[in-house]
C-alpha cells in the first residue's frame, strides 16, 4: 500500500550547483529498493538526500576535510576528554511549518549531528522542495553533509499510531544514513533548545553511550485510563487525504502479558536502543507496534513501555526526558505555551529543550540572544567556527570534535548529577507501582 503523491514539480534552478534530488529517479529507486527490504511493511518509504550524488559531483563524495580531518595520527596521544557523541535529530512539523523547522536546524545545528527534516504528509510537496532549496544553500550544511530532507512524507496526526510509524520511519532512515551517531531525538516544530549542541554533546561525552532519557509512570489512574482503555482506528494509515481517528464503542482491558507505562512523545534514546526497536531480533517492540496501533495517543507510551518492559534496556533509562515542559494549572494533561514570563524558570530548570513555543514568539528571540548567542538566519557558534571572536557567521570552520561549552554545560551539569545521584535514579527506574 503505497502512497503515491503527484510527480513532484521541478524546482526553480537557483545556481548550478542546486542539482534537485527529486528528479533524480536512479537514486530514488535506488535507495527504495535497499530500504524496503529491509523493513517491514508498515513503512513504505523513500528517503531522498539531496545532496550531490557521487556520480554527479565527485568533489563532494566526502564531507569537508577541514571539519573532520583525520584524527589517527593522534592515536598515540592520550586524550584529555572524552571523543564528542554525535545526536540524529529527526525535526518534524506540518504544512505551514518549513520556516520554523529550519529555525530549529539552525539553533541545534552541529556539524558532528545528523538531522533529517520532515515536513508531514498535509504540507504540499512544494513547501517539501522549498525546504530542501532552503538547506541546500547554507553551506556549512553542504560541506558537512549532515542534514537530509525526507521527500516521501507521512502523516504524523498527533493523537493516533501514525506518529510512532512516522518517528521509527526517521529512524530507521537515521541508521541507514550514518552508522556514527549516538543518541536519536525527535523534536517537532513547536520545541526549543535551551543549550547549544556544544553544551549538551560536552555532557554527553561523560555518560555511557547506551543511557536512555525517557519519562515513564506504570501509574495508570483513571485519567490515564480513559486514554488508554479506548480503542481507535486512524485512518492516516490506510486513508489517502482523509486524517481522521475513530473510536470503536468497546474498550479493552489493560494489558496482563506485560506491563503498561505511560510516558511522553519526547525522549532521548541511545543508538542501541533504537536498533533494537528496529532492528532486533527480539519481537516485544513489534507485538507492542501491533498493540498500539489502536491506542489513541500511543507515541507517548510506547518507547516507555518497550524500554520498561526489556530487560536488556531497562536498567538504562532515566525518568526524565530533559525537556522544559509546563502543564496548564487547571488542565493537567494539557502543556499550555511558554512565554517570557517563564525564561527564568525553564533556564534555571536546567533542561536540554523546552516546549511548546509558539510560532517566532518573543521568547525565542531572547533565548537566541541571550543562551545559544545565535543570530537570526545563522547557525548557533560553536568550537568548530573560526571566524574573528564577535564574528559569527562560522563561515570559517575547524575541527568539528572542538566542543566550547559554556554555561549552559553547567546547568545541564548539575541537573544530570541530580539524577543519577544513587537514590533517586534506581527507585524511580521503571518502579511497578
Ligand atoms: C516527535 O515528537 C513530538 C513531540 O516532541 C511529537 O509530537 C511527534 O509526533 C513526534 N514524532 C513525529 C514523527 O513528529
Ligand atoms: C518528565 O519528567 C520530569 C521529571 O519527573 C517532569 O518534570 C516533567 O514534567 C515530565 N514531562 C512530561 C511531559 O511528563
Ligand atoms: C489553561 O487552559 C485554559 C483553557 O484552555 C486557558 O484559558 C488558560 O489560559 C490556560 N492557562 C495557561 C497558563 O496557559
Ligand atoms: C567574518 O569573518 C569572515 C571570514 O574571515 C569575513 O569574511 C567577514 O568579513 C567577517 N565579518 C565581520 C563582521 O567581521
Amino acid at each position: 500500500m503505497q502512497l503515491h503523491s503527484p510527480p513532484p514539480p521541478a524546482p526553480p534552478a537557483t545556481t548550478a550547483t542546486t542539482t534537485s534530488p527529486f528528479l533524480k529517479e536512479h537514486t530514488r529507486t535506488t535507495l527504495y529498493i535497499i530500504i524496503i527490504t529491509s523493513f517491514f511493511s508498515l513503512f513504505f518509504i523513500v528517503v531522498l538526500p539531496f545532496y550531490p550524488t557521487r556520480s554527479h559531483l565527485p568533489t563532494r563524495a566526502r564531507p569537508d576535510p577541514f571539519l573532520f580531518p583525520n584524527r589517527l595520527s593522534l592515536s598515540s596521544e592520550i586524550p584529555f576528554e572524552p571523543a564528542p557523541p554525535s545526536i540524529a535529530y529527526l525535526i518534524s512539523g506540518s504544512s505551514g511549518e518549513a520556516g520554523r523547522i529550519l529555525r530549529l536546524l539552525f539553533a541545534t545545528y552541529h556539524p558532528k549531528n545528523h538531522y533529517l527534516l520532515h515536513l508531514d504528509l498535509s504540507a504540499p510537496q512544494t513547501e517539501r522542495d522549498l525546504l530542501a532549496i532552503a538547506v541546500q544553500s547554507v553551506p556549512i550544511f553542504r560541506a558537512a553533509q549532515n542534514v537530509n530532507v525526507i521527500g516521501k512524507a507521512d502523516y504524523a496526526y498527533p493523537r493516533g499510531s501514525t506518529p510512532i510509524s512516522a518517528t521509527l520511519h526517521g529512524a530507521s532512515i537515521l541508521l541507514r544514513l550514518s552508522s556514527n551517531w549516538d543518541w536519536f531525538i525527535n523534536l517537532s516544530a513547536g520545541d526549543y533548545p535551551l543549550v547549544t549542541q556544544d553544551d549538551l554533546l560536552h555532557i554527553l561525552s561523560y555518560l555511557p553511550k547506551d543511557i536512555n532519557f525517557v519519562n515513564h509512570t506504570s501509574y495508570i489512574g483513571w485519567k490515564e485510563s480513559r486514554r488508554l482503555k479506548p480503542i481507535i482506528v486512524d485512518t492516516g494509515l490506510h486513508l489517502l487525504g482523509n486524517r481522521e481517528i475513530y473510536y470503536a464503542t468497546q474498550k479493552r482491558d489493560l494489558p496482563t502479558a506485560f506491563r503498561l507505562f505511560s510516558g511522553s512523545s519526547f525522549s532521548i534514546l541511545s543508538r542501541s536502543f533504537i536498533e533494537f526497536c528496529i532492528l532486533g531480533t527480539d519481537n516485544l517492540p513489534r507485538t507492542l507496534l501491533m498493540y498500539f496501533a489502536n491506542m489513541p495517543y500511543s507515541l507517548p507510551n510506547y518507547f516507555s513501555t518497550v524500554v520498561c518492559n526489556s530487560h536488556q534496556f531497562k536498567r538504562t533509562v532515566i525518568n526524565d526526558n530533559l525537556q522544559y515542559i509546563a502543564f496548564n494549572q487547571s488542565f493537567m494533561t494539557k502543556p499550555h505555551q511558554l512565554s517570557s514570563a517563564e525564561f527564568d524558570a525553564m533556564i534555571l530548570g536546567g533542561a536540554a529543550f523546552a516546549s511548546a513555543f509558539a510560532f517566532d514568539d518573543p521568547v525565542l528571540d531572547r533565548i537566541d540572544r541571550e543562551i545559544l548567542e545565535r543570530s537570526p538566519g545563522k547557525v548557533v557558534p560553536g568550537g568548530w567556527c573560526l571566524g574573528e571572536p564577535g564574528n559569527r557567521t562560522c563561515s570559517v570552520w575547524g575541527d568539528a570534535d572542538i566542543l566550547r561549552p559554556g554555561p549552559g554545560a553547567r546547568r545541564l551539569e548539575k541537573h544530570i548529577v541530580e539524577l543519577l545521584t544513587n537514590g533517586r535514579f534506581h527507585s524511580r527506574q521503571c518502579m511497578v507501582e
